[in-house]
């Protein structure tokens, strides 16, 4: 049984991951700082796969915890979640960007390096297309960024470019990830308002916000709002376990879009939601935010063809799960 690395693995996408991979029985070892993770994070995992979950509590900038875990662990590959994600913060603190997100991936490599381990599949984002109007975009499209973020995502994916032959690497392009695990024990848990569309709706739909401000209802869209390319996080999770099997299988690296190919406005979320939590949920339109782009929708069909990727499920399916996870959280706060 393969042995695989999850840097991040505590985080949203990668506690997603850490199921899939589990249930298409990998072996798994998740390293995490827990700096966007709840530490009852792999408890919640523990009760899902039932059965004990390895963490190592550390971070990917610290080579000393990296070389004892290759030691201790015979690690066959790695997915590299763990990474700040937050396109305004990283424009207030750009270093910071460039030094977890650049620097822990050249640590990690370093390390992997050292202990042999030369399989990593890379989180990467559709940011690296910036503002285009190519749509829906397929992966040939030139990279260019509009932040320190996605600086950040363009810089990993070249550094990752430049490995030698004996270098199996996934770069996995996400487009918007939303929704929660089927269980409805883990899911997307911001601590502060959140910035994206999903987890504030959440947050309307249980009370905490009062209503969501949609940013713009004059893009050039069929109802003014932004569009999107939202794909379930289950789904993002399906295609780390098919990109990973893909880079031992055939030693041959990929990149290559994550989504759905259908965009969805802003009100067509709005109405999702409201119909999964079954109560019409309040908005006001406002002022369009600074760097959104109108319409960003993936071509999926590359990930097809090279991984057998298809995501599968709806939007509906991803408001009703969301709405399961943040509903049952109230739940268990009264309790
Ligand atoms: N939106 C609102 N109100 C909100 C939040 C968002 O109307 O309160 C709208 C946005 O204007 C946009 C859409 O909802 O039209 C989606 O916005 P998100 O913030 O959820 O997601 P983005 O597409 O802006 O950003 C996401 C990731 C970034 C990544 C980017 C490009 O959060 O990390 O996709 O891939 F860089």
């Amino acid at each position: 049984m393969a042995k695989i690395l999850l840097t991040g693995g505590a985080g949203y996408i990668g506690s997603h991951t850490y199921l899939a991979l589990v249930e298409a029985g990998f072996d798994v070892v998740i390293l995490d700082n827990f700096s966007n993770a709840k530490l009852d994070v792999p408890n919640r995992l523990q009760n899902i796969v039932g059965d004990s979950v390895t963490v190592v509590n550390g971070d990917v900038l610290d080579r000393g915890v990296l070389d004892a875990l290759f030691a201790d662990h015979k690690i066959d590959g790695v997915v590299h979640f763990a990474a700040l994600k937050a396109v305004g913060e990283s424009v207030e603190k750009p270093l910071d960007y460039m030094h977890t997100n650049v620097g822990g991936l050249l640590n990690l490599l370093a390390a992997m390096d050292a202990a042999g381990v030369r399989r990593i599949v890379f989180s990467s984002s559709a940011t690296v297309y910036g503002d285009t109007d190519v749509q829906p975009i397929p992966e040939d499209h030139p990279r260019t960024y509009t932040s320190p973020y996605a600086f950040t995502k363009i810089a990993g994916e070249q550094i990752l470019e430049q490995l030698t032959d004996d270098w199996a690497v996934g770069i996995l392009r996400y487009f918007n990830p939303v929704g929660a695990h089927k269980s409805a024990m883990i899911g997307e848990d911001p601590s502060d308002i959140p910035n994206n569309l999903v987890p504030y709706i959440a947050k309307v739909a249980t009370g905490d916000l009062e209503q969501l401000g949609v940013f713009g209802d004059d893009y050039e869209t069929p109802d003014g709002t932004g569009v999107r390319d939202y794909i379930h996080v289950e789904d993002l999770a399906d295609g780390h376990v098919l990109s990973l099997k893909s880079l031992i299988e055939t030693g041959n690296s990929h990149t290559v879009n994550l989504g759905t190919g259908e965009g969805s406005s802003v009100l067509d979320m709005v109405r999702s939601y409201s119909k999964a939590c079954g109560r019409e949920l309040p908005y006001q339109i406002k002022p369009r935010r600074d760097g959104d782009v109108a319409v960003l929708t993936a071509r999926p069909e590359k990930a097809k063809v090279e991984l057998g990727f298809e995501a599968t499920r709806s939007l509906a399916d991803m408001c009703r799960s969301s709405w399961a996870w943040v509903s049952g959280q109230i739940r268990n706060d009264r309790d």
